[in-house]
């Protein structure tokens, strides 16, 4: 993968996370153990521990110190996955059986469980309150999300504002708070940290709108997860929004139904794909990247500010 490129000097205290993500993960109860390995093992891009350490690198970098919270944002992460799976019925994640698929919801469910309380065990190593404070509103932002999307689901009636907030919520929080904890792990001054914590956010906010564009452009080979089924599943995203602006399109969307058969669904999807609304939903997602982007230059010029922008510059044409 050259993204990866773009933090190669990262290298080793990479393969260090990953052995103590490794242990983290691991229990002395066998089936949590096999579930959470599974999961890890199967790979996964791993962006949020290296937001957190790119981040810490603005201040004094400690790898002791700051790869607690790089396995921990990681581990918040791997459980909403879990929990995500569930909601979405999804069969596929990196490229093998979901643990709900393997194994099923109520096993995926403490999994998830467990996962989400081993990361703030991780986190009670540093001895910050602020830091605690944002690490358990972002849980809560990230459950308002889901829980969120299970509310709209098929209301073919909401606005931009609303799908905006939700993957806000969902997604790009968690991005933020990984960029911001990194920072202040690394006893960066606040107004650093709060300039990284925007620049996650914005980041954070392209990253989920590309994942929903790749719902519609992608492959299950490409991504190691089920593709064409958010729509199926009543989850609006952005490319829908904007094909709905065309009224008689509106019309035959708000028809999609969990049994909406093969057929019609590719009828639709062929059809949202003939309009402008990917490339509109890329102009989005651009128009946040480059919000991302002005925030960077402001901040201090060093390795990890151009390691951050090449990362930034992926994520806009990434197809992974
Ligand atoms: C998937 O996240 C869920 C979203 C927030 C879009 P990633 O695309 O970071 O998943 P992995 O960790 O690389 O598998
Ligand atoms: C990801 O949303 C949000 C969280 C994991 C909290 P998706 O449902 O779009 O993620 P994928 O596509 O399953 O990875
Ligand atoms: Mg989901
Ligand atoms: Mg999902
Ligand atoms: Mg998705």
């Amino acid at each position: 993968m050259k993204f990866k490129m773009a933090y190669s000097f990262l290298n080793a205290d990479l393969d260090l996370i990953e052995q103590e993500l490794e242990k983290t993960v691991s229990s002395t109860e066998p089936l949590l153990s096999e579930a959470g390995l599974h999961l890890l093992q199967a790979g996964g891009k791993r962006i949020r521990p290296v937001f957190v350490l790119l981040s810490a690198m603005f201040g004094e970098y400690d790898i002791e110190k700051v790869k607690k919270v790089a396995i921990a944002l990681e581990i918040i992460h791997m459980a909403s996955l879990v929990h995500d799976d569930v909601i979405d019925d999804a069969e596929l994640r990196r490229g093998k059986p979901t643990i709900k698929a393997k194994w099923d919801n109520r096993i995926a469910m403490y999994t998830g469980d467990y996962l989400f309380a081993r990361s703030l065990e991780i986190m009670t190593s540093l001895e910050n309150i602020a830091a605690h404070q944002i690490l358990s509103k972002t849980i809560v932002e990230v459950s308002l999300g889901e829980i969120e999307q299970i509310k709209d689901k098929y209301d073919f009636d909401q606005n931009l504002r609303v799908y905006l907030r939700r993957i806000k919520r969902k997604t790009a929080l968690l991005i933020a708070a990984s960029c911001q904890l990194g920072a202040i792990a690394g006893g960066v001054p606040e107004s650093i940290h709060k300039k990284l914590f925007l620049f996650g956010y914005y980041v954070g906010m392209s990253f989920q709108i590309t994942d929903d564009i790749l719902d519609f452009t992608s492959t299950e080979e490409e991504l190691g997860k089920p593709v064409g089924g958010d729509l199926l599943q009543g989850n609006i995203t952005l490319p829908v929004l904007f094909a709905m602006e065309n009224s008689e399109l509106k019309n035959k969307i708000s028809k999609v139904a969990s049994d909406t058969d093969e057929t019609e669904m590719a009828e639709i999807i062929d059809a949202i794909l003939s309009t402008n609304a990917i490339e509109r939903s890329i102009q989005v997602s651009d128009m946040y990247l480059q919000k991302g982007f002005s925030i960077l230059n402001q901040l201090p010029k060093n390795r990890a500010r151009s390691a951050l922008s090449n990362i930034a510059k992926y994520i806009g044409k990434r197809k992974f």
